[in-house]
């Protein structure tokens, strides 16, 4: 079996490619990256050293993808994946990589007659009815209430049956877009295409930044000491996100790779529910415990651009459909991000 993953030199796309070699050893691994993310150049001899081929490519040319010849699945993780880029004013880079590249890569899977895993996101879900869900509050989070008003929502999270009808952000709009013809491309030309809205996704090899990676950025700021703010919802560090370990996603992409067509029909949600969701006050307690430093973040009360006070995955529906469930709690999420950094030199000067 031939598996090309693009943007494959990224936190979501190496951890895949080494596993899926260590679980399918006669399989063909090829990893497709530009570069473009910092940090994801110093994968490449980790993927190297497990065999994995290595094609610097982009996935806004044609060209560049039919340069790595005949493949029989491919995973599609590259992206530019911040919620807060175009938001400047220049989408160029966001619309051309995230919806016309996602095309160029249902095209080459056409002419390939392969099939496909999306890496999608939860932030498809469209911000004004996340922010009118009910909210309870607490002294360290907000949790969503019991009774809604809305269809998709409930303490357990934001299933696949919330409204879609109102903006998500450029980014979000990105991935929806890129969904929607992929969703096309399967029912018009048959092709076992998956779609996977994911919650945060976190692990070592995250070259986490204040916009993106937020769980690698925070325990990094707790090793190094640096300063952390909390921004947003009054600034009290109350919103709350969940997250899955990347040993979780493969489990579920392993599960997909061997039954396609068991998946490819609608979408699913997948992360780490309610039992994985953190808020920034508890993530502070739990980064603080882990690496002995304690930090006391300061406030900005200015909600950003995007933000949202609470997301959780509700995959209910994938677990109902598969079995799968995420197995690694937060409190794994951040001692292995912890322990990587503290084994890795190249993280090490990464997040100094
Ligand atoms: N990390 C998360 O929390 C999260 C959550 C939900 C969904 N996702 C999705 O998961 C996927 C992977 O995200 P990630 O967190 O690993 O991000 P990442 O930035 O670590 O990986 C993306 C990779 O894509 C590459 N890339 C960017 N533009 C490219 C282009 N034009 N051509 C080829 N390669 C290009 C980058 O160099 C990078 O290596 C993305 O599609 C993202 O939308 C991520």
């Amino acid at each position: 079996m031939k598996i090309l993953i693009t943007g494959g030199a990224g936190f979501t796309g190496s951890n895949i490619a080494i596993k899926l070699k260590q679980h399918l050893e006669s399989a063909e691994i090829t990893v497709l990256d530009n570069l473009y993310r910092k940090g994801s150049e110093m994968t490449l001899p980790r993927l190297e050293k497990h065999g994995i081929k290595f094609i610097k490519g982009d996935v806004r040319n044609p060209d560049d993808l039919a340069s790595a010849g005949k493949t029989d699945f491919m995973i599609e993780c590259s992206a530019e994946p911040s919620v807060l880029s175009g938001a400047d004013g220049d989408c160029s880079y966001l619309i051309e990589t995230n919806l016309t590249g996602a095309l160029n890569c249902a095209e080459y899977c056409r002419r390939n007659q392969a099939g496909m895993i999306f890496i999608s996101t939860s932030r498809v879900y469209p911000i004004k009815y996340l922010c009118e869900c009910r909210i309870k509050e607490s002294a360290k989070r907000f949790d969503f209430s019991e009774n809604q008003e809305l269809p998709g929502v409930s303490p357990e999270g934001i299933s696949e049956k919330f409204p879609m009808d109102s903006a998500r952000s450029l980014y979000g709009g990105t991935k929806y877009a890129a969904e929607i013809m992929l969703d096309e491309y399967r029912n018009s030309f048959k092709l076992p295409f998956i779609i996977n809205r994911c919650g945060v996704l976190a692990g070592p090899w995250q070259f986490g930044k204040t916009d993106q990676g937020i769980a690698a950025f925070w325990i990094a700021s707790h090793i190094f000491k640096k300063p952390l703010k909390y921004i947003g919802f009054g600034g009290h560090g109350k919103q709350v996100r969940d997250m899955l370990h990347i040993d979780d996603l493969f489990k579920l992409v392993m599960m997909q790779i061997k039954e396609p067509a068991k998946y490819s029909d609608g979408v699913f949600n997948a992360g780490g529910g309610l039992k994985g969701s953190v808020s920034l006050q508890e993530l502070t307690e739990i980064c603080g415990e882990i690496s002995g430093n304690r930090l006391s973040p300061g406030s900005d009360p200015v909600t950003r651009y995007a933000d949202i006070p609470v997301y959780i995955t509700d995959s209910s529906k994938l677990k109902a459909h598969s079995g799968w469930s995420p197995g690694k709690s937060v409190k794994d999420i951040i001692a292995d991000i912890h322990d990587w950094i503290q084994e890795c030199p190249e993280a090490q000067a990464f997040f100094k």
